[in-house]
């Protein structure tokens, strides 16, 4: 058997390919960044055939740099920014419209009406509350506002799937027989697959006014789906992991028992907290979603809470206000002051997600005074993110009933000690981070390894995790509450902002 498994990690700012051994390290990788296409306020787009040339273009550099061919390769697997909808015809293979991104907010009026005064009407069924962060509503826009979509669309003639299915599908021969296929943990962000039966429901598909027929077969998160098609430089090699990123970097922390979670530092910020074998309702605004299934094995649950907006905040100071030049230059000026200066950041560019879903909140800076300096600015955005999680564990808490005693993390922005050390203060438990912090893509390795034998169990998996630094609580308990007040007090100035 080959000695490596490639991972393509379709993420939100770029696609990588990254290429790992058997001891989960890492051999080589690929990234390129694509546009970010922001029509409107609120909207937010990308160009799905930008994302298959990268997707291809990745691979390349990765086996290049690792000197490797697909014969040493056993596997692809593939991890995807969630949510993301595409709809292209399946004749021509292109997409009718731009992809409409997880943080884009153009839906809210297919929400208002599909909700009928209660946002969580499908919640029970599908885990999720009626929201224009997930697919369903997005697909419905396309219908509804590119001209002619929904007649084919109708007559059989598109497909809709996130950008894990659009890679799939690419990579098995698109319009030349390509696999039209998702995995379990990326259909239960859509709003249409029932979580009990993982199949699509008619019944919110006809409210929705969205064909079947458009949407991929839901299959389990590590099998064979198809092989890469013959132009590919992997061609021939299985295709046969793809899950959620989120769900993808859980599995990637090893975190595959009941209580078990990890938090991920990306363009937002992403808690998964498995559940096992059990769904669980939360009733403190945390999303119930599929965490993974391997095969025929039973299926893991777990509950979710989703941030919209951390790292892509830091990218705002730099593209937006230009205080600093590169997103890690965020960390020094942040440096240069003590403390936050009194100021707060909510970044609610997409409204409000986990815990408190408000969709009409918008971002807000507050607690300025003549003293505030962009060093403060700096160390507000950062503080934000720990906040945002600190809520989020809260809910988490106050859900399992029980306390979270240690918060494994992942991510780009774990690099940021600043960030990290303030994290271990404003939660009080101890903050660890794996020597392999490419975790998402690692995760999506794992499922396509297993399912050809290349790792032999979940065993194998678990010894390969191994601690590579840990920041200790260093925060009196009165001054960690009264943090944690005032962000709250900033949280409220960011609602009710839309008009
Ligand atoms: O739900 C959205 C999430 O999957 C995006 O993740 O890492 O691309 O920010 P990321």
């Amino acid at each position: 058997m080959a000695d490596y498994v490639i991972a393509i990690d379709q993420g939100t700012t770029s696609s990588r390919a990254i290429i790992f051994d058997k001891k989960g390290s890492i051999v080589s990788t690929g990234q390129k960044e694509h546009e970010q296409i922001f029509p409107k306020a609120g909207w937010v787009e990308h160009d799905p055939a930008e994302i298959w040339d990268n997707v291809r273009e990745v691979i390349g550099q990765a086996l290049s740099k690792g000197d490797l061919t697909r014969h040493d390769i056993a596997a692809v697997g593939i991890t995807n920014q969630r949510e993301t909808a595409v709809v292209w015809d399946k004749t021509t293979g292109k997409a009718v419209y731009n992809a409409i991104v997880w943080q884009d907010t153009r839906t809210q009026s297919i929400v208002d009406e599909l909700a009928q005064g209660d946002v969580e009407r499908y919640k029970s069924i599908v885990g999720l509350p009626l929201a224009t962060y997930f697919s369903g509503t997005k697909i419905k826009w396309i219908l509804d506002n590119v001209e002619g979509a929904r007649e084919k669309a109708e007559a059989g003639d598109l497909l809709f799937g996130t950008t894990d299915c659009w890679v799939l599908w690419n990579l098995t021969g698109g319009t030349d027989g390509g696999v039209h296929a998702t995995d379990v943990t990326n259909a239960s962000r859509t709003l249409f697959m029932d979580l009990e039966t993982l199949s699509w429901r008619d019944d919110i598909l006809a409210d929705f006014g969205v064909p079947k027929s458009m949407l991929p077969e839901i299959k389990s998160s590590s099998e064979v789906y198809g092989n890469v098609e013959s132009s590919s430089l992997l061609r021939e090699v299985p295709v046969s992991g793809i899950l959620g990123d989120q769900q993808a970097a859980t599995f990637g922390q090893a975190a595959f028992a009941a209580g078990e979670s990890k938090n991920t530092y990306g363009t937002g910020n992403f808690l998964i907290f498995n559940t096992d074998t059990e769904i669980v309702h939360s009733k403190n605004g945390l999303l119930t979603t599929v965490g993974y299934k391997l095969g025929d094995q039973p299926t893991h649950y777990a509950l979710e809470g989703s941030i919209a907006v951390t790292g892509s905040l830091i990218q705002w100071l730099r593209d937006n206000l230009g205080i600093i030049s590169s997103a890690p230059e965020v960390e020094e000026l942040a440096k240069s002051v003590e403390d936050n200066g009194g100021a707060y950041i909510v970044p609610a560019f997409s409204g409000l997600f986990a815990p408190y879903w408000r969709p009409d909140a918008r971002g807000a800076l507050v607690g300025l005074t003549r003293y505030v300096n962009k060093g403060h600015i700096a160390r507000a955005a950062l503080e934000s993110t720990a906040f945002q999680t600190a809520e989020v564990i809260e809910a988490v808490n106050a859900d399992s009933g029980v306390e979270l005693t240690e918060l494994k993390v992942d991510g780009g922005m774990t690099a940021n000690d600043t960030l990290m050390q303030f994290q271990a203060d404003i939660l009080g438990v101890p903050v660890v981070r794996p020597v392999v912090a490419e975790t998402t893509a690692l995760g999506a390795a794992y499922a396509a390894g297993l399912a050809v034998g290349f790792w032999s169990g979940l065993e194998d998996l678990a010894a390969n995790w191994q601690e590579d630094k840990r920041w200790e609580p260093n925060l009196d308990a009165d001054e960690r509450a009264r943090q944690l007040r005032l962000w709250k007090k900033a949280v409220t100035k960011s609602m009710d902002w839309v008009d």
